[in-house]
Parts: structure tokens; sequence; C-alpha cells
């Protein structure tokens, strides 16, 4: 662990969300006040949604967060509808846009509609180096130790690894899913502030073991090639997540 990553595991989820809520909460006030805005980057699958549930459900965040002042970007896509519910944006919506107060304007989606995924990746390349770095970057974690739509193997992770990826977002094809991906490269990622690994459950724990003390391969170990270059990379783990460190 270098000096600038930190790993916090709460007692059980619920904890874990609560305490995430809370470092939301006072990361956005600080930025607002500072800046007059705030810019994250959100992660996908089912984890956000417990988090979401928490900001959505206690009256102090939903009346203390300045939700007008934060722009939110997506880190990954599956490349299907928008109104898909396999879609990351369209479970942030349900989940959390749709319950705050939150202008769509400030809202920047991945778009899915374009024929060709990988011009898909640089519209959105375009979109995002007009505001990196972001202020803060959630990832989940995979249990085979993905992150975004990092995959082991695939030709952006091997391309990182060699340090030839120069794009801030690739497309890839995942062959079991029959379903593109777009997804922030570790190049668009990691010059970013503060990144925040969001991992919960017992299913995730050899992943979280394998990335943070494991041998280093990332090849196989995607999430290994994410460290914040610009603020610290934290993971907040629950217990189960973090039961084999
Ligand atoms: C996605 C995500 C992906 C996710 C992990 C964990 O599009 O699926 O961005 O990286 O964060 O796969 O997913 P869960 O939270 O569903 O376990």
């Amino acid at each position: 662990m270098s000096k600038n990553e930190e790993i916090i595991i709460h007692p059980d989820a619920n904890k874990l969300f609560h305490f995430a809520a809370k470092d939301f909460n006072a990361r956005a006030i600080r930025a607002v006040n500072e800046k007059g805005f705030f810019s994250v980057v959100l992660s996908g699958g089912n984890t956000p949604k417990l988090f979401y549930d928490v900001l959505t459900t206690h009256e102090h965040y939903r009346n203390e967060i300045p939700w007008a002042k934060i722009y939110f970007f997506f880190g990954d896509e599956r490349y299907v509808p928008a109104d898909s519910p396999e879609n990351n944006y369209h479970m942030s919506r349900i989940n959390l846009f749709s319950k705050l107060p939150i202008a769509s304007n400030n809202i920047f989606p991945i778009p899915t509609d374009y024929k060709d995924p990988e011009m898909a990746a640089h519209t959105y390349a375009q979109v995002i180096k007009y505001h990196l770095p972001f202020d803060l970057v959630y990832l989940g974690l995979g249990e085979d130790a993905h992150t975004a739509s990092l995959m082991p193997l695939s030709q952006v992770v091997k391309n990182s690894v060699e340090n030839k990826e120069d794009r801030l977002v690739a497309s890839l094809y995942l062959s079991k899913a029959k379903m593109f991906r777009l997804t922030m490269t570790p190049k668009a990622i990691n010059q970013n502030g503060d990144i925040i690994f969001m991992v919960s459950g017992a299913k995730k724990a050899a992943a979280v073991k394998e990335v943070l003390q494991g041998k280093s391969d990332p090849l196989h170990f995607p999430a290994q090639l994410i460290h914040s270059n610009n603020g610290r990379t934290l993971w907040f783990l629950d217990k189960k997540a973090g039961e084999l460190l």
C-alpha cells in the first residue's frame, strides 16, 4: 500500500454505505465552497444502488448536499440503449437522479446510440477532456478483479500494461455477454483527484486480496492499474469483502 492509498474496512454493508454517504456529503460541500462545483465519476453495476439508497432516503443528505452544483460522469457503460435495465446511466437515473434535485444538463451519460462503439468512445473522450481532472472517481470491483469495464486480458488492459493506451475512453467486446462496453482507461481514471473503490460482500474477497496483496499482475487483475496521480486511492470495504486481507 503506497503512501497515498488507504483501506477502510467497515463492520457491515450498511455502515460502509453510510460512511460513504457522509464522505460524499463532506467532499461535495468542500468542493462547492472552494470552487463552485463538484465533479464526480459514477461506477455501474449493483453496488452503487445501496449507496444511492442512503443518499436519497436521509433528509439531511437531500437538504445539505449542493446537488445543483454537482456534475455527474460515468466510468463505464454497457453498450445498450439508455433506457435498458442493464445500462449504468439508467440504473443511476432510477436510483439517484430521479429522486433528487439534479438537473439533466449536469449529467453526462456515455452515449450508446452510435453505430460504431469506438466512435461513441471517442465522442465521450471529447466530453471528458473538457472536464478533467474530476474531483472524485467511484469504482466497483468485479469478482475477476476488473474495474470499470477494464476486463482481464482485454486489449485496452494489455495496451495499458504496456503503457501504449493513449485513449481516454475505449470500447471492447465481451464475447460471453455478447455486448460491447465502453470504459474510461487507466490514463483517464488515474489523472483525477481521489479514487474510491466501494466493494461489498464475501464474493469479492478473493479479488480484493489479489489486487491489494497479490503479486503485480494487472493483465489478470486490472484494478491494479488504478492509482490516483493527483489524490488518494481509497478502498471502502465491508468486513466480508475485506475478510482475506
Ligand atoms: C459495470 C461496472 C463494474 C462494476 C463491477 C462490480 O458496468 O458493471 O462498472 O465495474 O462496478 O462489476 O459490480 P457489482 O457492484 O454489481 O458487484
